[in-house]
């Protein structure tokens, strides 16, 4: 391997939420953190050379986005994913959560409808509610093996308030990559019922051997007409600070109203982030497949250990994302307290399940994009924390 991701960094002191705000928010030093989805992992080398050479110049003025940073996303996307895009589809935005609200604020009215699949990622259901927009559940299954959508219960849900659905392909924290027939009965269902696909596909760069990331609006041009995708690299290439994402429309009156919004509001394009953007998707690639083998193998370590060691805890292969998603069920702990068992017992934070909605309750997510050292001493003592715990309930302390 040519790169050391074995290499634990000092991260305190740098502004990070994941390290710092640990500090701030719990004023204790010695716990580690598996929460925020952020990576401990230093970018590659050439997204780094980029960023300095446009430091050296030492005017960071208003910032316009050069053709060559399209064609990066575009030769990205057509390469990673085999989806062809067109230039002008593309817009920017500072981030995925940004873009979902001022989608939710361009394309639904308050009072509207918009579905959402929990377990997930809590600013989608965040972002509809603070808008003044009403959350519509669809919840994930559980199965023997996976999660998969229940598109009965979606169906039935649908009614003349309902405009939009938010996907999260690939599902954090599920882990899910949504195979294309899955896709394709989803978006049959959407554009019977003319709602607003939007995708959020900010994970799509970690998909594991034996699974595919496939675009929704890749499907058809009659889903691409009704589907707004967001995309960055911050999660891929660890850039989360550098607030740039990307949104990709190819219908051209949803665009205009898009970019409006933007207009409205005044999103600017943050200069470093689209720097380091554009070096990212053209020189970042052997670093990302070594980054896969090595979060492979951090996904197959922790599996293994909790099997061995946690049988209490059960954890089900995520197909994709840098993210665990850990049933606690079989813990003799207080569900409603998992973050707080963890913190308190283990001196870990993970993100409580509850989290990602109502049916996170009982799992917790655990952040596996860190050095193998570091995860294995969280395991450790997640570990010590389980046994302590089991032994005072069962009275053999
Ligand atoms: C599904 C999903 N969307 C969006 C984000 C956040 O994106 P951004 O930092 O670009 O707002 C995350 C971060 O964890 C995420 O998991």
């Amino acid at each position: 391997m040519a790169y050391d991701f074995d290499l634990v960094m000092e991260r305190r002191g740098t502004s990070c939420v994941k390290w710092d705000g640990l500090i701030d928010r719990y004023g204790a030093k010695d716990l580690l953190p598996f929460w925020v989805a952020d990576m401990d992992f230093a970018v590659a080398e050439p997204i780094q050379k980029a960023i300095i050479e446009r430091v050296q110049h030492p005017i960071y003025g208003y910032t316009q986005v050069a053709p060559s940073v399209f064609e990066a996303i575009i030769s990205w996307l057509e390469r990673r994913h085999g989806w062809h895009v067109q230039p002008e589809w593309i817009d920017f935005t500072t981030g995925v959560v940004n873009a979902l609200n001022l989608i939710i604020y361009t394309y639904t009215l308050p009072g509207d409808k918009i579905l959402v699949q929990p377990p997930v990622y809590a600013p989608f259901f965040n972002a509809v509610l603070n808008n003044g927009r009403q959350v519509v559940y669809n919840p994930l299954v559980r199965t023997d093996n996976s999660y998969i959508m229940d598109l009965d219960d979606l169906e039935s849900k649908i009614d003349a308030r309902t405009r939009m659905l938010i996907l999260c392909n690939p599902h954090n924290p599920v882990g899910r990559v949504w195979s294309r027939p899955e896709l394709q009965r989803l978006a049959e269902i959407c554009l019977r019922h003319d709602l607003l696909m939007v995708s959020d596909e900010i994970h799509s760069d970690f998909i594991y051997a034996g699974h595919k990331h496939v675009p929704l609006a890749s499907l058809s041009s009659e889903i691409a007409e009704n589907t707004i995708t967001c995309m960055a690299p911050s999660k891929t290439f660890n850039l989360a600070g550098l607030a740039t994402s990307f949104v990709v429309i190819s219908n051209r009156r949803l665009r205009k109203l898009f970019c409006n919004t933007l207009q409205n509001v005044g999103v600017n394009n943050a200069l470093l982030g689209v720097t380091a953007l554009e070096a990212a998707y053209r020189y970042g690639e052997d670093w990302l497949e070594e980054l896969l083998v090595y979060l492979k193998g951090n996904r197959d370590f922790m599996q293994e250990f909790l099997e061995r060691q946690v049988p209490g805890i059960e954890m089900r292969e995520p197909e994709g994302t840098h993210l665990a998603w850990l049933d606690c069920r079989g813990l003799a702990v207080e569900e409603n307290s998992l973050q707080d068992f963890f913190i308190k017992n283990a001196r870990i934070v993970v993100n409580d399940g509850q989290w990602f909605g109502p049916n996170g309750k009982g799992f917790i997510r655990f952040n596996i994009g860190c050095p193998r050292p570091l995860l294995r001493e969280g395991l450790c003592r997640m570990e010590r924390a389980v046994k302590e715990s089991s032994e005072v309930s069962t009275g053999r302390v």
